[in-house]
């Protein structure tokens, strides 16, 4: 389906021509956007994959239980698009050890987890910000902070002319629209956010994705505060009630297709595609945390037996375990915290896990030991491998 969603604005940079692309505010016009036919089927099926989701999360003890992990391995998926090498373990490690010096990539992870919380936060309290320009670079400065990302202006909407590909504005595969446009934009799709488009809010937060990235509103970060945004609008729009959801696997597994499908919505205003392969990712992704729930459940199940039945299994050894599934990375002291028990009481619980097999000591030092439930961590972890090259 062909259709204009945007204008050139022809300029100057450093004494080259540019065609800065500016887009037409949501939603497509001209034709609209329908989801009839083959869209209306992959929007069903991505819609009851979801819900599928949604049951799986409630099927265990505490709400929390696979929110921590699935939470930390969207932000790990994100951050790996963008290039990042740290690991699900290096992130969730660095949480437990709080080890002074933190390599920029787990930092960049870190932050990620922090905006993310901190959108919730915000929209869930009476008091927060709602979903505005103002809380996505209150997000974007959580983001950006530290190392790696000082100079790129944490918080704030670009001063310049930026671009996506290329060396330079002129040779570019994108220009997004002159940084002098950029706060109406994103003022309108603010507007549209809060519309009541009759579009189905599913589609809606994929469209939301293609018109962020396209006005391209930061320095740097763009792509992973857009796809926390979809994260933020998929709770949002109560289609979950938690941010279970990560998303970013479908886009990984399909990277190149991502950015094409992006490009084509600029160059032939090609919603349907963008909305047919966002759908597909959505659906994807789901499954993927619906398959990863259950095994997780039922992994836990098989080692809740083996600590019962263990011949030195206390009370506290079995409350301790429970708590594994959001902490499964333990040190002694940490284990003193969450029990409230004394050394020599946690560290007898943390040797009965050990002994059944459950707990395994990744250090192999005599001092400062980390502790992993290692068959935990291996089923979360999949698909988080950094990309070689
Ligand atoms: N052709 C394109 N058109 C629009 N957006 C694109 C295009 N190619 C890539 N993007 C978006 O730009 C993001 C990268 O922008 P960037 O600001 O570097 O974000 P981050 O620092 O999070 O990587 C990609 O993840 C993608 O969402
Ligand atoms: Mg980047």
């Amino acid at each position: 389906m062909a259709r204009t969603t945007g204008t050139y604005r022809t300029g100057k940079v450093a004494g080259e021509e540019v065609r800065a692309f500016l887009p037409y505010p949501l939603p497509p016009k001209r034709p609209v956007l329908r989801i009839e036919g083959k869209l209306a089927e992959v929007h069903a099926d991505a819609v009851a994959a979801i819900t599928r989701l949604e049951v799986a999360g409630s099927m265990v003890p505490s709400p929390d239980w696979f929110l921590y992990g699935f939470v930390r391995k969207e932000a790990v998926i994100s951050s790996q698009i963008e290039g990042t090498q740290a690991t699900l373990e290096d992130i969730v490690t660095y949480e437990v050890t709080k080890k002074s010096e933190r390599p920029a990539d787990v930092e960049e992870v870190c932050n990620y987890v922090d905006a993310l919380t901190s959108g919730r936060r915000e929209l869930s309290s009476p008091k927060g910000l709602p979903l505005c320009t103002r809380l996505l670079c209150a997000l974007h400065k959580i983001l950006m902070t530290g190392v790696r990302g000082s100079e790129k202006q944490p918080g704030i909407i670009r001063k310049s002319q930026n671009w996506i590909g290329g060396s330079r504005p002129g040779n570019a595969r994108f220009v997004p629209p002159p940084h002098t446009e950029v706060a109406e934009a994103l003022a309108a799709l603010e507007k549209w956010i809060h519309s009541d488009d009759p579009l189905p809010p599913l589609v809606r937060a994929g469209l939301a994705h293609v018109q962020f990235e396209t006005i391209h509103p930061f320095l740097d970060g763009n792509g992973r505060i857009g796809r926390l945004l979809v994260s933020l609008l998929v709770e949002h729009w109560n289609l979950l009630s938690s941010p279970l959801l990560y998303l970013s696997l479908g886009f990984k597994r399909q990277q190149q297709e991502y950015y094409r499908r992006l490009d084509a919505v600029r160059s032939m205003g090609d919603w349907e595609g963008w909305t047919a392969y966002f759908l597909d990712c959505v659906r994807e992704s789901a499954d993927d945390g619906v398959t990863t729930a259950q095994r997780l459940f039922a992994l836990v199940g098989t080692d809740r037996r083996k600590v019962f039945d263990h011949r030195t299994a206390t009370l506290t050894s079995a409350r301790l375990f429970e708590l594994l599934p959001e902490h499964p990375i333990l040190t002694l002291a940490k284990t003193m915290e969450l029990l409230g028990a004394t050394k020599p009481t946690a560290g007898k619980a943390m040797e009965t896990l050990r002994h059944a097999s459950i707990l395994e000591e990744i250090t192999g030092k005599k001092r400062d030991r980390i502790y992993a439930y290692r068959a935990y961590l291996d089923v979360l972890a999949e698909d988080t491998g950094t990309v070689p090259g």
